[in-house]
């Protein structure tokens, strides 16, 4: 019933319905309707009661939750199912409870804010309630333990490819400055991360039991929503685009999630028809690694030279100082030469 109004109000976007109209089609009385709409209204949508028009649904909103976000949502694997929580400790937490429940492939939880938001390598990930994205993705491939980096590269690609519609939308010249990856998986615009991506796995020796992929994003931050260590290194979408194309600018994050999440299905249906050639040529497209001297850290291997290319697994291919060709599987990669780091290859 709830949903029934709510159509009828969004297909009328900033035009009243009437009452009697709604208590009519929908066989109940105006008490029920009345009901309905408080709950919608609590739910975050902007709705204008008058008791001679009826009910308006006032423009654009930005409410998240599993309706929004199934919406038109065409994808076959990501997002099927979708478990949408105002506040959470951390998606990535949350999802692999429902793995572990025997939650199906592509289930993917969506936060409105995340209180201990965790990144990779045992660090912290502070988000800033809902100015920003977070949801992680369970996925049950039928892969080796060792193939999944290529999942981790198919979202980050899916991601910068949604940061730069989003932008090019609003104007923003990406060929010039769009979004880059940085080994393996940090998105960067204007050689800030923007946002990070960390897929945890629980698997036996030769088998997947199942991956969470969670990706978070700082999207409408303002500068001084970030702590004072991040100020140099991060940004968000918004601090991007107000230098670029100045104004009220404003990301909805259910579409940013929802093209996130179809772009990423587009890109696993392709890892599971053996497409990888495809997902590594466009993470090279973006990436802003490839070419750059870097200082690689895996463990206590510590070296550095110049990163010459990403192989069919996502391995990161280097040559060290020395002349040697060494393979980069997991650790973290700092670029040396920062100074064109927002260019892409
Ligand atoms: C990193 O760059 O270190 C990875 C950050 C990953 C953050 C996301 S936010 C959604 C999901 N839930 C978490 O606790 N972490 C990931």
């Amino acid at each position: 019933m709830k949903n029934d109004i709510l159509k009828r109000l969004k297909n009328n976007i900033d035009n009243y319905v009437s009452g009697e109209d709604l208590r009519k089609s929908l066989n109940v009385t105006r008490a029920a309707i009345w009901k309905h709409v408080k709950a919608l209204k609590a739910e975050g949508y902007v709705i204008e009661a008058s008791t001679k028009k009826g009910y308006r649904l006032m423009g654009l909103n930005d409410v998240l939750n599993e309706a929004e976000l199934s919406e038109l949502l065409e994808t076959q694997v990501i997002g099927q199912k979708i478990v949408y929580l105002d506040s959470v400790k951390s998606t990535n937490d949350y999802a692999k409870a429902l793995a572990e429940d025997g939650a199906e492939s592509g289930t993917t939880v969506v936060a409105g804010k995340q209180i201990a938001g965790r990144g990779r390598l045992g660090r912290e990930w502070s988000g800033h309630g809902e100015k920003d994205v977070q949801f992680s993705v369970i996925l049950k491939p039928d892969m080796r333990p060792a193939e999944i980096q290529i999942i981790t590269l198919a979202a980050a690609v899916a991601t910068a490819e949604a940061i730069d519609a989003a932008l090019e939308n609003r104007g923003v010249n990406i060929a010039k400055s769009g979004a880059g990856i940085k080994w393996p998986n940090d998105i960067l615009l204007n050689d800030k991360k923007v946002c990070g991506i960390l897929t945890e796995m629980n698997c036996e020796t030769d088998r997947i039991n199942y991956l969470v992929v969670g990706i978070g994003i700082n999207l409408n931050r303002e500068a001084g929503d970030f702590a004072e260590d991040l100020k140099e290194t991060a940004t968000s979408l918004k601090i991007f685009l107000d230098e670029k194309v100045p104004g009220n600018n404003y990301f909805q994050r259910r579409e940013v999630v929802k093209e996130i999440m179809r772009r990423f299905d587009e890109n696993y249906q392709k890892i599971l028809s053996c497409q990888i050639p495809a997902i590594i040529e466009n993470w090279k497209r973006h990436s802003v690694t490839i070419g750059r001297n870097v200082m690689a850290i895996a463990g206590n291997d510590i070296f550095s030279g110049i990163a010459e290319d990403i192989s069919n697994e996502g391995k990161l291919i280097v040559k060290d100082d020395d002349g040697n060709i060494r393979t980069v599987s997991s650790g973290e990669v700092s670029i040396r030469n920062t100074k064109n780091i927002g260019e892409r290859k």
